[in-house]
């Protein structure tokens, strides 16, 4: 994701940083610690167990997830509206729930969210809207102006500081959401679900104009996602959940290229599967019987350049390989992605087929037999 795709951002948002913010946490320093949260609602629904990571400064999280998988409550639970049952949430070192509330309201103002739906008021005009954290704080009327000014300059969007949210696209109504975020000093930016409504290129505006913030201004940000696309695009490390449990953690390419849990795995599969052709589709067979080709579907999650093993299997297994289809996507410098191929069918072709590839870390599918 480079700045390059945010083309919104003036010359002198840079300057209007120092405005925007003035401390930020060293990067690389812990900043959100969970030890063994767990959240149960009434007596038997676990929606989060022993739940145990870390989130440093400077890190984008995605936390992703199938619908029920606990990512709502996660981000309930990190922001201190929801109290865990079993562990605990540190932000900047204290536990939450050991706080007293009144430096528990000043700690949260340090951790702002966005949400699917923007939740912009309606009767506020954008600057005005990117004012009310700062009202609510007491700021003084002038700097809250300023200090908003800065905010919706950052985010591209001075030229509709006296537009309603209803004169607004949803990406624009975004961005104001993201500059009143920006405008409580967050050291922490949790977003929910914050490109769901929006369409694929506003999505991508939305997300460069993310990737760009935690470049400039060196904030914090986890997301909550269902898709993996967006871990991929924007994120440095992930979190897997399923039924509550974290099932693969870490850097999104390490992640990525050695799935652990099965899980991610169709996840990642998922994200990086090739289509097989109409037309092979429409020729192909469940059975070997009166076949002359055996189609198949090869995916890569590692460092094994599709190329040398179609070569290999070619010239190692004397294998008469046709590529019909692929998507090849590189991740941290490795490929990751399918390849769907046919081979005349013999004896045991699938059996050799698996024999010479999985030892090499690609996995092999049979798609069908085809004529
Ligand atoms: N307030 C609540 N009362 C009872 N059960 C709840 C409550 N909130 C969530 N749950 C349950 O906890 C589990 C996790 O829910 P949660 O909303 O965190 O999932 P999610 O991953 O955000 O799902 P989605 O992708 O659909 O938003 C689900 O089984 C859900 O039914
Ligand atoms: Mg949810």
């Amino acid at each position: 994701m480079s700045g390059a795709l945010f083309s919104g951002c003036t010359q002198n948002s840079l300057d209007k940083r120092s405005i925007v913010f003035i401390t930020q946490p060293p990067p690389h320093s812990p900043i959100l610690s969970l030890n063994g949260v767990s959240k149960r609602y009434g007596q038997d629904v676990w929606a989060l167990r022993h739940v145990t990571f870390d989130v440093n400064a400077g890190e984008i999280l995605g936390i992703v997830g199938k619908s029920g998988a606990g990512k709502s409550t996660l981000l309930r639970c990190l922001n201190g509206l929801e109290i865990p049952d079993e562990g605990c949430v540190s932000f900047e070192g204290r536990v939450l729930k050991e706080m007293p509330p009144v430096e528990l309201r000043d700690q949260r103002r340090r951790i702002a969210m966005i949400f699917q739906q923007f939740h912009l008021l309606r009767r506020r005009t954008s600057l005005e809207n990117v004012m009310l954290p700062l009202e609510m704080a007491g700021v003084r009327s002038n700097t809250a102006h300023e200090k908003a000014r800065a905010c919706l300059d950052l985010v591209g969007l001075s030229h509709k500081e006296n537009a309603y949210p209803g004169e607004l696209s949803g990406g624009q109504a975004q961005r104001v959401a993201i500059a009143r975020a920006l405008a409580s000093d967050p050291h922490l930016l949790l977003c929910d679900e914050a490109t769901s409504a929006l369409d694929p290129e506003t999505t991508q505006d939305i997300l460069a104009l993310l990737a760009h913030l935690n470049h400039t201004l060196g904030l914090t940000m986890v997301l909550i996602t269902h898709e993996m696309a967006i871990v991929r695009d924007l994120c440095t490390h992930v979190v897997v959940l399923d039924q509550g449990r974290v099932v693969d953690q870490g850097r999104v390419d390490e992640v990525f290229v050695a799935p652990k849990s099965e899980m991610t795995k169709s996840l990642v599969q998922h994200l990086f599967n090739a289509r097989v052709p109409r037309v092979v589709m429409e020729r192909l067979q469940d059975t070997p019987q009166g076949a002359k080709e055996l189609v198949a579907r090869l995916f890569f999650t590692g460092a094994q350049a599709a190329e040398p093993v179609i070569a290999g299997l070619v010239r190692d297994e004397g294998m008469d390989v046709s590529i019909l289809g692929g998507t090849l996507d590189p991740l941290g410098g490795t490929i990751c992605g399918t390849l769907i191929i046919s081979l005349p069918l013999k004896e045991e072709t699938l059996t050799r087929l698996n024999h010479y590839l999985t030892p090499k870390g690609v996995q092999v599918s049979l798609v069908g037999y085809a004529p």
